[in-house]
C-alpha cells in the first residue's frame, strides 16, 4: 500500500472491507464484512430495470491525537430512512447503520489518511432492490452495503475558488423529494455535469423548476451566501438536499462565531448583491464560489477568483477544526471509532 496522500482526488480506491448485510423474507441478516468488492445480481434485478437504490455520503477524519472519528453519522442515518420510505426500501435500524459505519471504518483502518494531509475516508452505505422483478413495482430483497475510500478535495484545483453556471435543465428532484438521495436524481444530471464541464465550469446552479425564479442548489451540495455586512444566508426549499454540513455550519455560524444566519428564499436577481458564495456538503466541504455565469452574464463576487472570502474562511476552520478535533465539538457531533 502506497498511496500519496496529498495528491488524491476524489475517486474510487479499493480497501481493504466492506459491509453487507441482506434483507429477505421480511428481514435484515446480522450482515458481514467482506473482502470481495464484487456484487454479482440478477439480470433483471429491480436496482437495473427501475434504479431502486439510495446512498448516503459521510466521512471519517483521523485527527492531531492520532485517533478516528465520524461526523453525524446518526444524521446520515435518519435521512437514509426517509431515502428508504420514499423509494418503498426498508429502512436499516438507525443504531445498526452506525455500528456498521464504525465497524467498517474500524476495518479499513489503515485506509483513514494522516491527520494534516487534506485527504479523509469517505464512507459510502448505500442500498438497492436486489431480487428480479420485470413488473414497475419494488423488490422484495435488498442489499444495505458499506463501502470506504481514502479521498482528496472534490473539485479540481483544491480550494481555488469556483466558477458556476446557471442551469436551464432540473435536476429532477420534484417538490417534496429533495431530502432523498436517490440514484435516479443523480443519474439525470450526469447530462448536465458532463455539459457544464465542458464549457468550463466546476458544476450547475439549478433554479426551482416551476418558476425558475429562486436558487436551489447545485448538483452535488448546497449553496450558502454572505451579504455585504457578514450574514450567512441559504435558500429554503423542499426540493434541495438537507445538507448535514449545511446544518452544521448555520450552527457554527451562530453559536461559534456569533454571525446572523438566515434561512430563506433567493431568487437569481439577489445573487449579484451578496458579498461572497460557496458550495457546501461532506464531499465539497466548503468550497469558495468565484463567478455564477447567468446564460452568458457573469455575476463575480467581491471575494474575487484567487481566495476564499474571509467569512466562509471562518466559518471553514471552524467546521474543518471540529471536524478534526482540533475545536471543541457540540455535544454528540462526533463519534470516536474504537
Ligand atoms: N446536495 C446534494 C445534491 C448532495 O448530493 C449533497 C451531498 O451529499 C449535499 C447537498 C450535501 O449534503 P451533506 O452535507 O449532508 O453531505
Ligand atoms: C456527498 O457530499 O456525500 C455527496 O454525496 C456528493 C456527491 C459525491 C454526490
Amino acid at each position: 500500500m502506497d498511496v500519496k496522500w496529498n495528491e488524491l482526488g476524489f475517486g474510487y480506491v479499493k480497501t481493504d472491507k466492506r459491509y453487507v448485510s441482506l434483507y429477505k423474507g421480511g428481514k435484515w441478516d446480522e450482515g458481514i464484512l467482506t473482502s470481495d468488492e464484487t456484487v454479482t445480481l440478477n439480470e433483471c434485478a429491480c436496482v437495473f430495470q427501475y434504479a431502486q437504490t439510495c446512498f448516503e455520503g459521510l466521512k471519517a477524519y483521523r485527527t492531531a491525537d492520532g485517533k478516528i472519528v465520524c461526523f453525524r453519522p446518526d444524521l446520515n442515518a435518519e435521512r437514509m430512512e426517509r431515502s428508504c420510505e420514499r423509494m418503498k426500501m426498508p429502512v436499516f435500524p438507525k443504531e445498526r447503520f452506525i455500528e456498521a459505519v464504525k465497524a467498517t471504518v474500524k476495518a479499513n483502518e489503515r485506509w483513514v489518511p494522516p491527520y494534516g494531509t487534506g485527504a479523509t475516508l469517505y464512507i459510502r452505505p448505500y442500498m438497492f432492490g436486489s431480487d428480479a422483478v420485470i413488473g414497475v413495482k419494488p423488490a422484495n430483497e435488498f442489499q444495505f452495503r458499506i463501502l470506504v475510500t481514502p479521498v482528496g478535495p472534490y473539485f479540481k484545483g483544491g480550494v481555488k475558488p469556483l466558477s458556476l453556471r446557471v442551469s436551464d435543465l432540473d435536476r429532477a428532484a420534484p417538490r417534496g423529494t429533495g431530502d432523498i438521495k436517490a440514484g435516479l436524481n443523480y443519474a439525470m444530471s450526469l447530462y448536465n455535469i458532463v455539459d457544464a464541464h465542458e464549457q468550463g465550469f466546476d458544476e450547475n446552479v439549478y433554479l426551482d423548476a416551476a418558476t425558475r425564479t429562486y436558487i436551489e442548489e447545485t448538483g452535488g451540495a448546497n449553496i450558502i451566501f454572505i451579504t455585504k455586512d457578514g450574514t450567512v444566508v441559504t435558500p429554503k426549499s423542499d426540493s434541495i438536499l438537507p445538507s448535514i454540513t449545511r446544518r452544521s455550519l448555520l450552527y457554527v455560524a451562530r453559536e461559534y462565531l456569533g454571525l446572523k444566519t438566515e434561512e430563506r428564499r433567493v431568487t437569481l436577481d439577489d445573487v449579484s448583491g451578496f458579498a461572497e458564495c460557496g458550495l457546501c456538503g461532506t464531499a465539497a466541504v466548503i468550497s469558495p464560489v468565484g463567478r455564477i455565469n447567468d446564460h452568458g452574464k457573469d455575476i463575480l463576487f467581491p471575494s474575487g477568483m484567487k481566495d476564499m472570502g474571509p467569512v466562509t474562511k471562518k466559518l471553514y476552520d471552524t467546521l474543518r477544526g471540529i471536524q478534526m478535533g482540533e475545536i471543541k465539538a457540540p455535544e454528540g457531533w462526533i463519534y470516536g471509532i474504537d
